[in-house]
């Protein structure tokens, strides 16, 4: 089983990687491979709306939105992490996971949520990240407090949050249980009803 963990902070090593990361730790002593992609940085704008990604399965921008596509297709779960921006998720966060969920489709592999902040805005960034997993059929991972740490000049604060690192732990602990139920499932013949959507009804 494998967790794909999204880096979507400008700085590859900060604070938000240094939280990922203790979470991976986690999930690897439970038996999970975990990888983390650093995509802050390398996100080349926004969705465009052109439905290029409808007909080609991935973006017409190729960046690490791609990347992150071909290394979904192997994962199980996915840990969305994010700094805090003027009290929202990064703006390269956004705009990766606006095209990553819609050129890609993870229904039934649970995601978390995990968000960096030096003080505020941690929960409107988690409310915002959350909408993408909730719409997407993917079971919601929580933890024993919203998935939050705090730290700012130094990765070396997170390590000092020491509720915030508990709140990680669970998390993990959480989303490997989770895993570990579906692949029990699967074993057991017990999958998902899948059933295309045929009812589009705009409010126009
Ligand atoms: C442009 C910008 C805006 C920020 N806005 C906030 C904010 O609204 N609230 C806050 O608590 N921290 C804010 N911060 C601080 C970061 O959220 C915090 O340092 C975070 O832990 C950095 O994570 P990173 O090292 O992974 O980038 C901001 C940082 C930057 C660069």
């Amino acid at each position: 089983m494998k967790v794909l963990l999204i880096n979507g902070s400008p700085n590859e090593k900060g604070c938000t990687y240094t939280a990922l990361n203790y979470m991976a730790k986690a999930l690897n002593e439970r038996d999970i491979e975990t990888r983390i992609l650093h995509v802050g940085g390398d996100v080349l704008g926004g969705c465009m709306g052109c439905g290029g990604c409808g007909s080609m399965g991935r973006c017409v921008k190729d960046d690490s939105v791609n990347e992150a596509l071909k290394l979904a297709e192997e994962a199980d779960g996915f840990v969305f992490g994010s700094p805090v921006h003027f009290a929202s998720p990064s703006g390269d966060m956004i705009s990766f996971m606006d095209r990553f969920f819609y050129a890609g489709n993870f229904h039934h592999k649970p995601a978390a949520i995990v968000i960096s902040a030096r003080r505020g805005g941690t929960t409107a960034s988690f409310d915002t990240l959350i909408k993408y997993p909730a719409y997407n059929q993917m079971p919601i991972v929580s933890a024993d407090y919203w998935p939050i740490i705090h730290g700012h000049n130094s990765p070396d604060e997170v390590l000092k949050d020491a509720e915030g690192l508990f709140t990680l732990d669970t998390l993990a602990r959480n989303m490997a249980w989770m895993l570990k139920c579906i692949e029990a499932g699967k074993r057991e013949g017990v999958e998902p009803e899948l059933k295309s959507k045929d009812v589009w009804t705009n409010f126009i």
